[in-house]
């Protein structure tokens, strides 16, 4: 096998930081260049190569693709859902700009792949909810969706355009217990585990009925390695495949907490991310990832919530958290 060097951009994040250990296991720690804008202290990131950067700036882009020669880059630093809300004009330029960066640089460089998450967001009030197509209306009515959606249709334009080998996937909401989640509108069904486990209470801010999407992120993972290891042949959709793993809502996620951890309460106040969970659909068909290459999830939501308190609890009770 002809060396691999990897550039995950976006390194320590919910996604990046699972990645990057699970690429470090395929090609080796030396050759996994972890890049964030964040100096993160865990003693992980010093394991291996670490390099500050910001995707806005251009030139420090440049210099370490000059500097590694990365053969592979997996490009995942955005503003979720809710943070891009607050902040609008930065959610477009870093989500929009800091692609098109990653892009030329890697047709620039010579990088042989790119992959780029992304999302459910794509999805608008007009998209059918229930077992959303791959294609179908899309009107998505928040920045994080308009540019994920904007990104989708770029990913085929370079491929098509430029030849760029890119790849990617419609993220649905991702938990998991090894990295906090980052803004995103389904970020409580992470923060339910730790509030349960913590406190044995949590304060939704979604409504109890509020039915999503969901995925486990080992599942999560398993996706992205797959369809980038994919024969580029039977990757047919140049802009974004829809997956799935499962969907609930707080309430229903809340009984099966209460399973394991008997005192859980959950309580309900929605607040501005309420309104951007019901332009998302409630569940994903996701035929097109099954067929093309082979996607399957392995979990579903009671394995899930078994998992997550399995390797949580130990460490709240252990006070390591
Ligand atoms: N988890 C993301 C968010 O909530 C959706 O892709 O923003």
């Amino acid at each position: 096998m002809s060396k691999e060097t990897v550039m995950i951009i976006g390194s320590c994040g919910q996604v990046g930081t699972e990645l990057t250990e699970s690429l470090r296991t395929l090609y080796g720690t030396s050759n996994v260049v972890a890049c964030d804008i964040r100096k993160p202290e865990a003693d992980f990131w010093s394991e291996g190569p670490f390099e500050q950067m910001d995707v806005l700036d251009v030139k420090k882009i440049a210099e370490l693709l000059k500097k590694y020669k990365p053969t592979q880059i997996y490009h995942l630093a955005a503003l979720l859902s809710a943070t891009a809300e607050k902040n609008p004009k930065l959610g477009w330029s870093l989500n929009m700009d800091g692609l098109f960066y990653v892009f030329d640089a890697a047709l620039e460089f010579g990088v042989k792949r790119v992959f780029w998450p992304s999302s459910i967001a794509v999805f608008g009030p007009n998209t059918p909810k229930q077992n959303t197509p791959q294609y179908c209306v899309m009107d998505p009515n928040t920045v994080y969706g308009i540019t994920k959606q904007t990104g989708e249709r770029y990913c085929e334009y370079y491929h098509k355009r430029y030849g760029l080998d890119v790849r990617s996937i419609r993220y649905p909401g991702l938990i998991g217990y090894k990295a906090e989640a980052g803004g995103g509108t389904t970020d409580y069904a992470v923060e339910i585990f730790h509030e349960a486990l913590k406190n044995g209470k949590y304060e939704c801010f979604l409504g109890e009925n509020t039915f999503l999407p969901m995925l486990y992120m080992p599942d999560a993972v398993k996706a992205t390695l797959e369809i980038t290891h994919a024969e580029s042949n039977l990757i047919k959709n140049r802009s974004s495949y829809n997956i799935s793993g499962f969907s609930f809502t707080p309430a229903l996620l809340a009984e099966k907490i209460k399973k394991h951890v008997s005192n859980f309460e959950i309580t309900y106040k929605p607040d501005h991310r309420q309104a951007i969970a019901d332009s998302w659909p409630q569940s994903i068909d996701d035929a097109e990832a099954r067929s093309d290459w082979g996607w399957k999830n392995d979990f579903d939501l009671d394995a899930m919530v078994a998992d997550m308190i399995k390797n949580l609890a130990p460490r709240y009770k252990t006070g390591e958290m």
